[in-house]
């Protein structure tokens, strides 16, 4: 397996290039099973969450053609109705493939995503909104099978505003029957973008506030689309630039998207200069801690929660960091402590006492974000920190070593450790 070898202590400088957002990529490669005509796919990042999706929608029916970042999606025969393998286990955002099966064939079969490192994660608001467009869903040993005679459009309300979810329902709702509202909608970029691609293959949505209202139609056509870039992974650049007191661009973001992490950065001490495409923060000092909660957008994501704590972990002063989207979410938080960090769980949030320094050791990564954590704080510690795990960092960052490498960290990829 794989690992990475960071030898910390140089601050980063420098301008990195952001890929297409991982979150917009999945819902957009499950939207293209709403039709048989090509859709064409742009900035695309070449990922290994990508990888399964792709895989899960050419078992469904879809051939795909592939370059770096471009992709063509067509139909190699009819959509099948059994999503019946081990994919939605190892991604869960895999079953985003329900509603568009269910919406063009009536019936579908498909694995209950698993809980996961980061805590449970039920499908609960997915099911509940299907069930109001009138499908019938029906709970097997660790499956789920949902039918109608055709969907039908409702009114609803999401009880918590589920990224998911959401997307789920702007799926099923673009093909059913009617008017459908879904209030209380997460309103992330990510699920904009896909209510973005529905619409230019033939949806009719509109968006105010936390509202979509969706009129639904017979069919929709194929389409050519550019996914947003990936905030998450321009933040975690951005973390790193805090963490070893450094100055980085991340370019070909953009900005509005981030406005609560760098918040957060400004907080922390950062000089931050936005451009209309790029984001520099610049750190003359060891940042500042600070005190934070992640929520639904336009809050402090819960994909960053980790990175974050990684930077305060070598704050001056207290932090104190509440992660209210996924409670459990603190899992990388005893491998930081490995590496000197002073961080107590208690009452679902991390209490972060800072530190000069961290000390490099082994560390396991366990999760995505809690990876990327663990190399930001391997770039702030002394000595050799050697992070593994590293198929969980590659889930959701491209070329994570070659980009450090590029702003002067002092990191390999190991790839027969
Ligand atoms: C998506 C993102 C993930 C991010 C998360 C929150 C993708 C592929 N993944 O995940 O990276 O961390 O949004 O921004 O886009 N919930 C329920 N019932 C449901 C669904 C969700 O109770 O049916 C709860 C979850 O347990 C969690 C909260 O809602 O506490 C947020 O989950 P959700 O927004 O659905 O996250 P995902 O779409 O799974």
């Amino acid at each position: 397996m794989p690992c990475l070898e960071v030898r910390g202590g140089t601050p980063l400088a420098g301008s990195v290039p952001v890929e297409g957002a991982k979150n917009a990529a999945l819902p957009t490669l499950a939207a293209t099973l709403l039709t048989d005509e090509p859709v064409h796919l742009r900035r695309i990042p070449p990922l290994r969450d990508v990888d399964v999706m792709l895989a899960m929608i050419e078992r469904l029916g879809k051939g795909v053609e592939r370059s770096e970042h471009t992709l063509d999606v067509v139909s190699r025969g009819v959509l099948r109705e059994e999503a019946d393998d081990d994919l939605v286990q190892r991604m869960r955002a895999s079953f985003l493939v329900l509603a568009p099966i269910v919406a063009r064939r009536g019936r579908a079969l498909i694995p209950l995503p698993g809980g996961c490192t980061i805590g449970p994660r039920p499908v609960d608001l997915h099911l509940d909104g299907l069930s109001a467009l009138g499908a019938r869903v029906r709970r097997l040993d660790g499956a789920v099978e949902v039918t109608t005679d055709g969907l039908r459009a409702a009114s609803l309300t999401l009880r918590y505003p589920s990224v998911g979810a959401t997307e789920q329902l702007l799926m099923a709702a673009s093909l059913a029957r009617g008017q459908t509202v879904i209030g209380n909608a997460a309103k992330e970029p990510e699920v904009l973008d896909l209510a973005r691609l529905l619409r230019a293959m033939g949806a009719e949505i509109e968006f105010a506030e936390d509202r979509f209202v969706v009129h639904g139609v017979d069919r929709l056509h194929g389409a050519t689309h550019e996914v947003i870039p990936d905030r998450i992974e321009a933040a975690t650049y951005l973390c790193a630039a805090a963490a070893t007191g450094g100055a980085v661009e991340v370019a070909g973001v953009c900005p509005d998207h981030m406005a609560g992490v760098l918040d957060v950065l400004t907080a922390c001490g950062a000089r931050i200069a936005t451009g209309e495409s790029s984001v520099t923060a610049e750190f003359a000092d060891r940042p500042r801690g600070a005190t934070l909660e992640t929520g639904p957008y336009p809050a402090v994501p819960t994909d960053l929660q980790p990175p974050l704590g990684a930077t305060l972990s070598i704050a001056q002063g207290m932090s104190i960091v509440s992660d209210v989207v996924f409670p459990e979410r603190y899992g990388y938080a005893q491998e930081l402590s490995r590496l000197g960090a002073d961080l107590t769980i208690s009452h679902s949030r991390l209490e972060i006492r800072g530190v000069e320094k961290l000390r490099g050791v082994p560390v396991v990564a366990r999760d995505l974000r809690g990876g990327a954590a663990l190399v930001i704080a391997g770039l702030a510690a002394t000595g050799t920190t050697t992070v593994s795990g590293v198929e969980h960092i590659d889930r959701g960052y491209t070329r994570l070593a070659d980009k450090l490498r590029h702003l002067g960290g002092r990191i390999e990829r190991i790839e027969s450790a």
